[in-house]
């Protein structure tokens, strides 16, 4: 079976509904014919202003709505990127075939550092694409299931493991990203032609997985949407109807004309309430699962540890190759 690998921050105390859309709804299927590897990136997560009190409480949480959504830890390895030595290994072999004009490209990297500014952009945001190429050459990943801002990662990604493999010979498998072309990005409710984002200046077009079915129900009741009246997709002339009608065409599995035909003809306001409904009824079972797996911590530690072992095994024999091609010792 081809590999997959993919992974997110712990960086909010929910996933929002671009991470659900954007990648983990998908990554739910693929566990069916591949070897599935999904990540909780906490080496990620510390590369902007952090709360180390609350880090390891969104580790877990982030890793159990992985289970509520349906991420099989037995059938796939689940893990806490922290846990498996190897990533920060290659990592730093990696950084040194890495061009600084090459990272200072890096589009999430330029957005990053402009919003916290140069006091507050650490080395380890310019690097974090170097360590996500890590995570996923590691396991000899085929295949990446991400939302369309993560493109850009993944072509460095591929451009590492191309260079590395043509200086010290073939080593490293070259990902593809997988990326769902409707469902790769997911707008702000308020703001639609930005990315919803938990960074995002405002809360009020944020959609949480675990939010309280009021909140979001009031949060999608005021979704910025525009004058004409008409449910029609269109991105560029009607991006706020646009993103509603994708997300419930994710949701409902039907296709966005499928959708935006059941609503022709009537008001913003019933297309809304139908949308609210749909999240609910996917939110909802995935919020009362996370907060039964929340309720044993020990048992999620257990299965996160289960899953370290099973990511270090494969992970060390890529890096033993790794340092062997270099031309370090074998490490203990
Ligand atoms: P992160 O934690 O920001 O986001 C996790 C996943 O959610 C997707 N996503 C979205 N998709 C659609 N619409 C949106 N509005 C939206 N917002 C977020 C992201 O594309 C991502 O797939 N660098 C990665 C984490 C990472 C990783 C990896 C991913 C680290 N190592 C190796 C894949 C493979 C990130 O910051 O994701």
């Amino acid at each position: 079976k081809p590999v997959l690998f993919s992974g997110m921050q712990p960086s909010a105390d929910s996933l929002h509904l671009g991470n659900f859309v954007g990648a983990l709804s998908n990554w739910v299927p693929m566990q069916e014919d591949h070897t599935a590897i999904y990540c909780v990136v906490d080496q990620h997560a510390i590369t902007v202003p952090f709360e180390p009190a609350s880090l390891l409480e969104r580790t877990r949480v982030t890793a159990a709505q992985y289970i509520a959504a349906g991420i099989d830890p037995e059938r796939s390895i689940l893990f806490v990127q922290s846990a498996v030595p190897a990533h920060a290994q290659l990592q730093w072999v990696l950084s040194t075939i890495t061009g600084f004009g090459e990272a200072s490209r890096m589009t999430q990297f330029k957005d990053k550092s402009q919003r916290y500014g140069t006091d507050t952009t650490t080395v380890g945001l310019f690097t974090y694409p170097v360590l996500m190429a890590a995570d996923i050459l590691l396991y000899q990943a085929a295949s990446v299931p991400v939302g369309e801002d993560q493109r850009q990662h993944i072509e460095l990604t591929r451009n590492l493991a191309e260079r590395f493999n043509s200086r010290f010979g073939t080593t490293f498998v070259v990902p593809e990203p997988h990326i769902m072309k409707e469902t790769a990005k997911v707008y702000d409710l308020q703001n639609p032609t930005a990315k919803m984002s938990k960074s995002a200046e405002s809360d009020a077009g944020l959609l949480r997985l675990l939010d309280d079915e009021k909140v979001t129900r009031k949060k999608i009741m005021r979704a910025v949407t525009d004058a004409d009246g008409e449910i029609r997709f269109d991105r560029e002339a009607k991006p706020g109807v646009s993103n509603l009608l994708t997300i419930a065409s994710v949701l409902s599995g039907s296709t966005i004309d499928d959708v935006a035909a059941q609503y022709a003809g009537g008001g913003y306001g019933d297309l809304k309430k139908g949308l609210a409904e749909l999240v609910e009824s996917t939110f909802a079972p995935i919020r009362e699962r996370t907060n039964e797996l929340l309720a044993d911590p020990a048992e999620l530690d257990r299965i996160l540890a289960r899953g370290a072992e099973r990511a270090n095994e494969l992970a060390v024999s890529t890096l033993d190759q790794v340092y062997e091609r270099v031309g370090f010792p074998k490490p203990i």
